[in-house]
């Protein structure tokens, strides 16, 4: 008989440290599809995914069952000491399936942070440049680059400096709180765009910058959508410098957004692409793929990590992209992402505490404030929302730089009844919340 949660949480306590968080007061015994059933046997919906990982579904079995006939192979050689066909096959896919028809190549990391890491590296070796430009609101990783590029201080950066140097920050475009308040429903001047020619008279000198990281769908950053027009006028004011572009689909890649990577909706081929999360099913793996002769600058060794491109992991991703195409889990990510637009819009109508829906695909989100008008943060009512919805059943991430945001990252592949019970529980925490405000 397995410990009790409350066993558990103080066993963890005494032995982990508070830093590394956790969201749900209980511990997973077994998870399968959009469910995870605790080690006291309640069974809880799951909008989280393991943030985002978990697209195919918890326990997929064809993925699961590509890991193990992996292992019985082997588990692990290094790439770098013994070479394997599935590190080579899955970059031939990401190659393949990455926008653009030029010729690329793709590497292997860990993590997401890893990525951003490597994406850098090979954009300073190939510009022989040292700055990089970043956003308000973005979230990169909490390796020392990464979390120099990320931008909530409370509780990434607090006490963690100093911070990797030649690093700038300029305004995104998160129109429900416009830098520029330039932004209405039906227009937008791009301001936020423009204003880079601004940072390169007042901030940083374009020709010491070697590139632009930006997430086309801000993540932890709340689900800020860009305007389409914004990646390609930041992309090509870049350009006119000799920037280049890393999109960072680390939290929006692999079919989140109704499409294969997210830059697709605004039709930009970025130089660069980092990737991980639902890339390998919870197997940790992540990837760079960019132009080839960016790829190929830095030397031989230069790249490259010991566990980097795991066997197991690259088995679990290449699974994984066979089920995103037999499942169509692209266009079931887009329509399952207008099943709850619709619901979020008609909450929005009934309770003033939704100050904005916003979203891409299955990547949707609502921001909470007290107030419509001032949209001051519901900072303390989300997290009441969030505590409220797991009590009922239902696992969901915050997000936003006021940590005002609900996310939802469900599995692509959830079926109707979850989803319609998952956003029954969210209302209802919603409507109790909204009744005391
Ligand atoms: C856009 C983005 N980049 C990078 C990361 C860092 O990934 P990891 O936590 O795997 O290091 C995340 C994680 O949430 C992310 O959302």
């Amino acid at each position: 008989m397995s410990q009790s949660n409350q066993e558990l949480m103080a066993r963890r306590k005494q032995a982990v440290p508070r830093g590394p968080f956790n969201t749900a007061p209980f511990f997973a015994a077994r998870a399968r599809g959009a469910r995870v059933t605790d080690v006291e046997g309640r069974d809880l919906i799951d909008f989280a995914a393991g943030i985002g990982v978990m697209a195919t579904g918890h326990n997929h079995p064809k993925i699961v069952e590509a890991a193990k006939r992996q292992m019985d192979d082997f588990v692990h050689t290094c790439f770098h000491v013994v070479p394997y066909e599935g590190y080579v096959r899955l970059a031939e896919e990401l190659n393949a399936r990455t926008p653009g028809t030029h010729e690329k190549k793709t590497m292997f990391a860990n993590s997401g942070a890893e990525a951003v890491e490597n994406a850098v590296k090979v954009a300073r070796a190939y510009t022989n440049r040292p700055g990089i430009l970043c956003f308000d609101n973005a979230f990169h990783g909490r390796t020392l680059l990464a979390m120099t590029l990320t931008s909530k201080i409370s509780p990434y950066k607090h006490g963690f400096g100093p911070f990797a140097p030649e690093v700038t920050r300029v305004p995104y475009a998160y129109c429900y709180r416009c830098p520029f308040g330039a932004c209405g429903p039906e227009s937008c001047s791009l301001e936020c765009a423009e204003n880079l020619k601004q940072a390169f008279i007042n901030e940083v000198d374009p020709t010491s910058v070697a590139a632009i990281i930006a997430e086309p769908v801000q993540g932890e950053g709340g689900f800020v959508v860009a305007p389409p027009a914004f990646l390609k006028r930041v992309q090509e004011i870049g350009a006119e410098h000799g920037i280049l572009f890393i999109a960072d689909e680390v939290q929006s890649g692999f079919g989140r957004t109704g499409h294969l990577f997210a830059c697709e909706a605004s039709h930009v081929v970025p130089d660069l692409m980092t990737m991980a999360k639902a890339l390998a099913s919870g197997f940790p793996l992540s990837a760079v793929t960019g132009r080839a002769d960016l790829m190929d600058t830095p030397q031989v060794g230069g790249l490259g990590g010991t566990y980097a491109g795991n066997p197991v992991c690259i088995a679990a991703a290449l699974a994984t992209l066979e089920v995103l195409d037999e499942e169509r889990l692209v266009e079931r990510a887009r329509e399952t992402g207008k099943v709850v637009k619709a619901r979020f819009d008609a909450m929005a109508q009934k309770y003033d505490l939704i100050g904005d829906v916003r979203g891409l695909g299955l990547m949707m989100a609502m921001e909470l404030v007290t107030d419509r008008k001032s949209k001051a943060p519901a900072t303390a009512e989300t997290a009441k929302v969030a505590a409220l919805a797991l009590e009922k059943g239902l696992l969901l991430v915050k997000a936003g730089t006021y940590s005002n945001v609900i996310r939802l990252l469900p599995p692509l592949t959830i079926g109707p009844e979850d989803l319609a019970e998952g956003l029954d529980i969210l209302e209802e925490a919603i409507a109790a919340v909204a009744g005391d405000l």
